[in-house]
């Protein structure tokens, strides 16, 4: 997208401050004009685009105020190529900006041991928290990007040889990557991709489960993504009985539990504030 004029924001606080920045029929263009890039131009970012992106990250909302995530920004190139190789996704050592989106409770338990509290047990909070803080800053960081005109993708290909990549990285305990985001102009424009109905997605005050005559309704909706037509058995490869999820299920439950993660494992505590932090 290139740059289009904006209308300035209100003043936080005032009730101007909730006049749209965008009309609807720029807001349909802004989100018909995002794809996923995976090629990308050789020009670096400029010093105050990244520092405006990364100022709309920490801008997130963020779970009882604790900023639950850490971003590990890639700028040496030795290591872009490996955490390519390690995830089997090229786009992190040719994209002019790299990142691993993490979870991280580990900053969050210093403060409290710094501050004289006993550490908790509470380790599916923690990865429920964190990985929604980390999933609402690195998209805050994508739109940002994308409003600039630039584009990106997320690589979850972070979870191909997970324990390598924590140890190439130095994560400690209760740190865990989420997924990489990758960040340039493009040098490609592929057609957009499509999405299910919304029929399917939002659900009116109970959960309503698809006909059957939806469920082919998504597969010829989501026909054009795949070579042959046949999103089902895209989506079987990863994800049915044999497929690679299963292989990176092995490799996330042990990184879990070296990382403090799971139920018995020390390092995920935090003595309950929520009400006073609005959790
Ligand atoms: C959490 C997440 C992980 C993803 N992982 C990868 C990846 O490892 N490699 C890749 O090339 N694209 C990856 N993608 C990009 C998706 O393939 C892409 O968003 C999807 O095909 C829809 O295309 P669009 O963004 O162009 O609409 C990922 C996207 C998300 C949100």
């Amino acid at each position: 997208m290139t740059t289009t004029s904006l209308p300035a924001a209100g003043t936080p606080g005032s009730a101007e401050a909730t006049s749209s920045v965008l009309s609807v029929e720029q807001l349909r263009a802004f989100s018909d004009a995002h794809f996923t890039a995976r090629q990308y131009l050789p020009e670096a970012m400029p010093e105050d685009h990244l520092d405006a992106i990364l100022h709309a990250a920490q801008r997130a909302p963020t779970d009882a105020t604790a900023q639950m995530y850490s971003f590990i920004q890639l700028s040496d190139q030795a290591l872009k190529q490996q955490v390519a190789d390690l995830t089997v996704n090229p786009h992190f050592a040719t994209a002019p900006v790299s990142f691993v989106i993490c979870m991280d409770v580990h900053r969050l338990n210093l403060l409290l041991e710094h501050h004289g509290f006993e550490r908790g047990e509470w380790p599916g909070v923690a990865v429920h928290f964190g990985i929604g803080d980390a999933v609402l800053a690195g998209q805050s960081m994508l739109l940002a990007a994308e409003l600039l005109g630039y584009m990106g993708c997320w690589i979850g290909g972070v979870l191909t040889n997970l324990e390598a990549l924590v140890d190439l990285l130095g994560l400690p305990e209760g740190v865990l990557p989420f997924a990489g985001l990758t960040i340039g102009r493009a040098a490609e424009t592929p057609a957009q991709r499509p999405r299910i109905a919304r029929s399917l997605v939002v659900h009116q005050n109970r959960y309503r489960e698809p006909e059957k005559s939806e469920l082919d309704g998504m597969q010829t909706d989501m026909a054009a993504i795949t070579a042959r037509g046949d999103w089902a058995q895209t989506l079987g490869r990863y994800f049915a009985k044999g497929g690679g999820m299963e292989v990176r299920e092995v490799g996330l439950q042990k990184v879990l539990a070296r990382q403090g993660l799971t139920p018995g494992a020390a390092g995920t505590s935090q003595t309950d504030t929520s009400a006073e932090a609005g959790a």
